[in-house]
């Protein structure tokens, strides 16, 4: 039995934008996805999901991948978090050169599904790590970053950037613009995060960004806008010393890039009441910026904040079902067992 767990991460900055080629920061956060593989003697996959929490239900499932567990939740999301171990288990097979490998397979999560915290990006590198390191086949994490994009890539109908996959992997902060990813420095920021309970449908997040930016010029400006911004800010990281905490002015200024970027994700319609309510509690609290994280439409807000206060104000917020400290995941993608 291989098993690998992999971080699910934040956007600083850059969501949405980065599917149109401008740069984009994710950084890794201290909550992971684990996916255990063993090998059988036949071609069958069969999966056992635990925990995967969607919107306050659990499922406990046991099956091949064909079957879907019969549970009363939104059924994209569980079909999602299927479809995402089924592309995992296809590009493991294809990197070990055994299209006929079969697998037990489970999967636990403590990152909320489709909530903005790239649960689908750690499962399916999770996944690919530890198949392919069952079947005595394990890749470098170049490769392995670039199958769990394919994989995302195929499950998401082509509407995926680099950035989930890339962070995941790498863990800590990481900078994407296109098909260029790098580990970048970056201090150990005090990132808070609010979750709504509820999720975002990536695929239809992104498909609505892309018919306005088609539709308007100043929709297509504010991506390149988005871009700018992301320009800005890793100026900023660049400057900073990445082993010291982060001075407070540099707080300051990331944080109210944080805000502009909150401000144009909404203006491409991104944004939910939910996801503003919890942005407005953490900066009427004094978190230094908030913005909404990942595809949007529901799941989390991510704010800085050093003081406890963010989080407390996020806690008796309506509407916030969880807030929690989001501490930096400096590694990426790690056996956990072999
Ligand atoms: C989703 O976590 C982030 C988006 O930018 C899509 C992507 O980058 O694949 C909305």
């Amino acid at each position: 039995m291989t098993v690998c767990e992999a971080p699910g991460k934040v956007y600083l900055f850059g969501e949405h934008a980065v599917v149109y080629g401008e740069p984009a920061v994710p950084a890794a956060i201290e909550r992971r996805a684990t996916v255990a593989a063993e090998p059988r003697d036949d071609d069958h996959v069969r999966v056992e999901a635990q925990d995967l929490s969607l919107d306050g239900f659990t499922v406990e499932y046991a099956g091949g991948t064909g079957d879907r567990p019969d549970v009363d939740v939104p059924r994209p999301l569980v079909e999602a978090a299927m479809g995402y171990v089924d592309a995992a288990v296809e590009q493991a097979r294809d990197a070990a050169d055994a299209p006929d490998a079969g697998f037990d397979i489970t999967v636990e999560s403590d990152i909320p599904l489709g909530a903005g915290l790239g649960s689908s990006a750690a499962v399916v590198v999770a996944g690919i790590d530890a198949a392919t390191r069952a079947l005595g086949e394990p890749l470098g994490r170049r490769e392995l970053a670039e199958r769990a994009y394919r994989a995302e890539y195929e499950v998401q109908d082509g509407q995926a950037s680099r950035a989930d996959t890339f962070c995941s992997t790498m863990g800590g902060a990481v900078r994407v613009e296109g098909d260029d990813c790098d580990p970048i420095d970056a201090p150990n920021l005090p990132f808070v995060v609010g979750f709504d309970g509820g999720a975002g449908d990536t695929g239809e997040l992104v498909a609505g960004v892309r018919e306005l930016r088609a539709e308007h010029e100043f929709a297509a400006d504010t991506v390149e806008s988005i871009g700018d911004l992301v320009r800005t800010g890793e100026d900023l990281l660049a400057e900073a010393d990445a082993d010291a905490d982060p001075e407070p002015a540099l707080l300051a200024e990331l944080g109210e890039l944080m805000d502009f970027n909150h401000g144009l994700l909404a203006a491409l319609g991104v944004s939910a009441r939910s996801l503003d309510a919890m942005v407005w509690a953490a900066r009427d609290a004094g978190a230094h910026g908030a913005k909404l994280t990942g595809a949007g439409g529901g799941g989390c807000v991510v704010a800085l904040d050093e003081s406890d206060a963010t989080e407390t104000a996020l806690s008796f917020t309506q509407g916030c079902e969880e807030a929690f400290r989001a501490e930096l995941a400096t590694e990426g993608v790690r056996v956990v067992d072999s």
